[in-house]
């Protein structure tokens, strides 16, 4: 991939996008749109950052397996539906005419291959109503669970009936609350107050017709506050870790100079998404609820996740990139790649269930071991100074 030239903005506009003097409704469309055309092109444009640490797992081979391949099953149950294979499309877009044709095929793709799909942040369906059909896809997708989106800070903000109302009308069977406060710092017009939200969560978790996701969108969110968000009553939690899509460097492209060179800074940040499922690995509470994304690539980071306690795994990236270069038709091939590799990823382990994925047959290596360690000496040096707000 190469390195863009600084000068490189979406669409050849110039500061935070081309924006200034659009209203608001405008503006977040607008910003929807350049978020895809600067996640696309990959020739101009430098968004993924990083490492997952899934790099330092591997499993140990088994040469006399005793299993038969169509004995494989790789089914979970997730939002109240069987699916045929731990894997889901994490939430991304609508909103805009780019975002609407983008989500008809990754959610036709979803459809013919049975796995989950979500949407994006339907917060522009209070102002913009005439785009409902952007997020509302039970007809083409009635098999498959579908995921809406909205912002952490929103259910600190709006009336969580109006949003529930709107759940109901697009009949979704679960709802993901996105946790992204690196990202808004470096939105000219992002929010900067992250006061409450954790009670704003709290609060809509308690009324909300359909099960509660909270994920991060490339940070990833810490054992701790994990376990807080399920103490909450949140029913998965998706890692979405560090190792993928960064969005301090995708805002960065639409910002100023200055902006830009802080956000290199940032390149770093954040809980690699394979360490903080170590991190969490072997908490009984953690069991069944936590969904591994974020740096996401290949067929064996799904099984390797799995392998260290994820329910399921999301890609986002990888799939916006497939529809947009094929259609619906590349994204289901990519499923096709990620399930032939599980598949065979559980054979070669003498696994016969996903369950079965999880016994202990892995190869970790010092490095994530000690990142492991690590991690968690530093939550519980933490906890032991009180600086975690509500523990
Ligand atoms: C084009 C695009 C749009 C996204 N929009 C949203 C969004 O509206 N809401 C959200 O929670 N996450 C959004 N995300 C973040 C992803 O769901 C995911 O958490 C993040 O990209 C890390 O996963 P990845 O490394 O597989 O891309 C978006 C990602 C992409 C690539």
């Amino acid at each position: 991939m190469s390195t863009p030239s600084s000068s490189d903005t979406p669409s050849g506009r110039g500061g935070i996008g081309g924006v200034s003097g659009a209203d608001e409704t405008h503006a977040l469309g607008e910003r929807k749109t350049q978020h895809l055309e600067i996640c696309l092109d990959d020739t101009r444009y430098r968004v993924e950052t990083g490492s997952s640490g899934l790099e330092h797992l591997g499993f140990l081979h088994q040469a006399l397996p005793e299993i038969s391949d169509d004995e494989i099953d790789t089914g979970i149950e997730f939002l109240g539906k069987q699916i045929r294979l731990p894997l889901f499309i994490s939430s991304m877009t609508g909103g805009s005419e780019a975002g609407y044709r983008a989500n008809k095929e990754l959610v036709r793709a979803a459809q013919a291959t049975g796995i989950p799909v979500g949407m994006g942040s339907i917060r522009i369906l209070f102002r913009k109503p005439e785009v409902f059909d952007h997020f509302a896809f039970k007809k083409i997708a009635p098999d498959v669970p579908i995921f809406a989106n909205l912002g952490g800070v929103q259910t600190r903000e709006m009336k969580h009936r109006e949003v529930f109302e709107l759940l109901k009308k697009l009949e979704v069977d679960g709802v993901a609350i996105h946790l992204n406060p690196g990202q808004e710092l470096f939105q000219s017009d992002g929010d900067r107050d992250f006061r409450g939200v954790f009670d704003g969560i709290r609060r809509f978790v308690d009324g909300c017709p359909v099960p509660v996701i909270v994920k991060e969108t490339g940070f990833g969110i810490e054992p701790r506050l994990v376990r807080r968000l399920i103490d909450a009553g949140v029913s998965y939690i998706d890692l979405a870790g560090s190792g993928g899509t960064n969005w301090v460097q995708v805002e960065a492209y639409r910002a100023t100079p200055s902006e830009r060179a802080a956000a290199e800074e940032f390149q770093n940040w954040g809980y690699g998404t394979g360490v903080l499922l170590g991190a969490l690995e072997g908490q009984p509470e953690a069991e069944g609820r936590i969904l591994a994304s974020g740096g996401l690539r290949t067929g064996l980071d799904m099984a390797k996740s799995l392998a260290v306690g994820a329910h399921a795994a999301g890609y986002a990236l990888p799939f916006i990139r497939a529809v947009h270069e094929g259609g619906a038709e590349q994204a289901v091939a990519l499923v096709e790649r990620y399930e032939k590799v599980l598949r065979t990823a559980m054979l070669l382990t003498g696994s016969r269930t996903v369950a079965d994925l999880r016994s202990g047959r892995m190869v970790r290596t010092p490095a994530f071991r000690e990142s492991v360690r690590t991690l968690r000496s530093a939550i519980a040096e933490e906890g032991h100074r009180g600086t975690t707000p509500g523990t």
